[in-house]
């Protein structure tokens, strides 16, 4: 058939709209902005050090922070994470130092904020860095995580967060009912600005092993597992559970954590809720890419922003991501 023969011509051409720049451009829906990016980072008592399983990230001492700080702020980046690497000798079964207000996060804290106010400090609220057998909470004889005695602690930890200067806590513990114990104890303080950002969906995963060989708790931890407190990630429906019950207990903004393996969870939470929606990019995800982009077997700059749209299109407000200074110094150069 003639392909000028009338009336069969595709009716609607999407090629069209895809064939030229500036076009590409006009029809785009999501875009990756400087203010998509929150930028984790390891804070250690000890020596600055790389971590192996993450290429490019490392545990930093306080005075090298400072450093990594500047770069970030430079970079336009607004918000970043911090996680402790504790000294072992500090790990006890109950975490106390993790309540220390003179302890690394809170002395970390201070020292940012004195240094740039502006930049936002969110910090990790759970126990594992602290515990000596690494769980994220106080455990009984059997190694069960005991929900309600771990929930005080973490209260206390978040007080000592907020009281030095963070703008956003952030549990990722998974316990039940630990924002609202939170929320409470913080508008007893007076803290009635400081923000919750729950890790609600937080799966059971294999994706943060090398997390949890950066923050040193891997070791403490041994063949143990979290399936008793973070979620089976055969389940939707539950994560969908967890998110609206952290949201009626105060929590401001909620996260999903893996992100790459859970899109559909990050799009049923930003569908249903309509609410401030986080990704947790982990260590593994990151690991990943890494390893594939090291080999030469994938573009690093093509890769990660892909991978970081997705989450956009998917439905996230921002994501937490090791990539986060990469991906801001290139969107510096588009
Ligand atoms: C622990 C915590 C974990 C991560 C953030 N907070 C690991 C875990 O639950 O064992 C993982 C982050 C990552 O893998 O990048 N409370």
């Amino acid at each position: 058939m003639p392909h000028t023969y009338p009336g069969h011509f595709p009716a609607t051409r999407l090629r069209r709209g895809r064939s030229a720049d500036f076009s590409r451009r006009l029809v785009r829906e999501n875009r990756l902005t400087r203010d998509d990016l929150i930028y984790p980072i390891f804070v250690t008592e000890g020596e600055a050090m790389d971590i192996q399983a993450m290429p490019g990230q490392k545990r930093h001492t306080l005075t090298g922070l400072a450093d990594e700080i500047d770069e970030v702020v430079a970079l336009g980046i607004s918000m970043i994470v911090l996680f402790p690497v504790i000294d072992p000798s500090k790990k006890t079964p109950e975490a106390e130092e993790a309540a220390n207000p003179d302890g690394l996060i809170p002395t970390a804290i201070r020292q940012i904020k004195a240094r740039h106010p502006e930049l936002g400090v969110m910090t990790d609220v759970a126990l594992d860095p602290y515990t000596s057998h690494g769980q994220d909470g106080v455990i009984d004889e059997a190694g069960y995580v005991l929900n309600d005695p771990t929930i005080e602690i973490l209260v206390a930890q978040t007080l000592a967060h907020a009281d030095a200067g963070a703008d956003i806590v952030s549990p990722s513990d998974m316990m039940d009912g630990r924002i609202q114990a939170m929320r409470h104890a913080l508008e007893d303080a007076g803290h009635i600005n400081t923000v919750i950002m729950s890790y609600a969906a937080k799966f059971a995963s294999s994706y943060y092993n090398p997390f949890r060989e950066a923050l040193g708790s891997a070791g403490n931890l041994g063949k143990a597992d979290k399936r008793t407190y973070q979620v089976d990630p055969a389940n939707g429906d539950e994560a969908m559970r967890e998110v609206a019950l952290d949201l009626k207990e105060g929590a401001d903004m909620v996260m999903v954590k893996p992100g790459m393996p859970y899109l559909d969870i990050i799009h049923r939470v930003k569908t249903e809720f309509g609410v401030p929606t986080f990704a947790y990019h982990v260590s593994g995800e990151y690991a990943m890419l890494k390893a594939a982009i090291d080999n030469g077997w994938l573009d690093e700059r093509a890769a990660v922003m892909e991978c970081l749209l997705s989450f956009k299109r998917a439905g996230c407000d921002a994501v937490l991501t090791y990539f986060a200074k990469d991906a801001a110094r290139w969107l510096g150069e588009a």
